[in-house]
């Protein structure tokens, strides 16, 4: 008899390796974070673990959300979604940089700190800073019991389940669906979105799970395109918007574990620089999910084509066919609201750089200088 598995096989859980294997957990990633956390009606967010009080959430006037890495990322979708439901001004920051800025936190402000671990340095160091200045301080994360979890005023977890590869996939899209619950609740209690609003964005976002099954379904057409891309040594992603947020994931992702020099691009602002790097063979990824500036992101599209870049555009199916005019390849991701597009298209960008690691033969779940958790300043 032989025994052809070994225990860090087992875990894998049949996948080669743990990202793999972490990016088909999002489907029940999506749903554990939402599990419990809407009415039965689906019209309703019921976030008791805020802590807050409505008159405290009528008194907020600015949120800062501040993290590391990836969940820095994250917050840049996060900012999106509080912004457009709630209307509250919303500033980014990077852990390190925060507290050497002197920001302007007073007891109106709500930080939030976002951490899959709940043990990065930075973001500790910044969630005591809002909290000598009067500040009501949430953490989104994913470790129960960590340091940031036990110090926060207030905890919104994940459930996204253990995460061990270096590179982070569904901690962060958990985050995406907690900023999506955290601003619909605020909104409720706001009053900046009817019943109404609330049950059709719920409703969507219970699509998600299936449309990502649909993304992970299409991974050999995603690795087709990674082997063509792992034989360049620069790429751009660009995109307007929460596609912009999203592009700074895929290219933190693709280098982190390819190592192939990447940047993302805000697309209007390619041509006040960064259009010089373009050239002949140059692949461009443009995500183009936002109906609202669509024509303008084509007209972007249409400025690198003419300087020679290989364009592969992500989009919805109504937009395919068109887009098929000015690009070189589209990929479809399942139609959903404007607002939610980012928890399915970066999906399709984290396949991507997990295929062009593996085509470039490195070590996809534990990159050079890397690590999972950084508890250094
Ligand atoms: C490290 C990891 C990144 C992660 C960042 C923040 O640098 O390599 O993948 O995004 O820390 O980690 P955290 O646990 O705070 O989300």
């Amino acid at each position: 008899i032989t025994v052809d598995w070994d225990a860090v096989t087992a875990e894998k859980g049949g996948y080669e390796h743990f990202m793999l294997k972490e990016i088909h957990e999002q489907p029940k990633a999506y749903r554990d974070t939402m599990r419990g956390r809407m009415n039965a009606e689906g019209n309703k967010v019921i976030l008791p673990e805020l802590n807050l009080t409505e008159e405290q959430i009528k008194n907020i006037r600015n949120v800062q959300i501040v993290a590391c890495g990836t969940a820095y990322n994250a917050g840049l979708v996060g900012r999106n979604l509080i912004e457009s439901l709630v209307r509250i001004p919303v500033e980014n920051d990077i852990a390190s940089e925060y507290r050497y800025r002197s920001p302007i936190v007073t007891p109106e402000t709500l930080v939030i700190v976002v951490s899959q671990s709940g043990e990065t340095a930075d973001t500790l160091a910044a969630l005591r800073e809002g909290q000598a200045n009067g500040a009501h301080v949430l953490a989104i994360t994913n470790v129960v019991g960590s340091s940031i979890a036990r110090e926060a005023n207030s905890v919104l977890v994940t459930l996204a389940g253990p995460e061990i590869a270096v590179a982070s996939t569904k901690a962060y899209t958990s985050q995406l669906i907690a900023f999506t619950l955290l601003g619909l609740y605020l909104a409720e209690v706001r009053g900046t979105q009817s019943e109404p609003e609330v049950a059709k964005i719920l409703a969507a976002m219970q699509s998600l799970p299936e449309q990502v099954e649909v993304i992970l379904a299409q991974k050999e057409a995603i690795k087709t395109y990674a082997e063509q891309i792992a034989k360049h040594e620069h790429l751009f992603f660009i995109g307007r918007g929460v596609d912009y947020a999203v592009a700074q994931e895929g290219s933190l992702k693709l280098k982190e574990i390819s190592y192939i020099h990447s940047e993302a691009y805000a697309a209007g602002e390619l041509k006040h620089g960064t259009l010089a790097l373009i050239e002949e063979g140059v692949p461009v990824i443009a995500l183009a999910t936002q109906e609202s500036v669509l024509e303008k992101t084509v007209s972007n599209i249409k400025e690198v084509k003419a300087r020679g870049a290989h364009v592969l555009a992500i989009t919805h199916e109504e937009h395919a066919n068109d887009l098929l005019r000015s690009v070189d390849q589209v990929f479809v991701i399942p139609q959903t609201l404007p607002l939610l597009t980012s928890a399915l298209s970066v999906v399709s960008l984290q396949l991507l750089a997990y295929y062009a690691s593996l085509a470039l033969g490195h070590d996809v779940d534990k990159p050079r200088n890397l690590a999972k958790s950084v508890t250094v300043e």
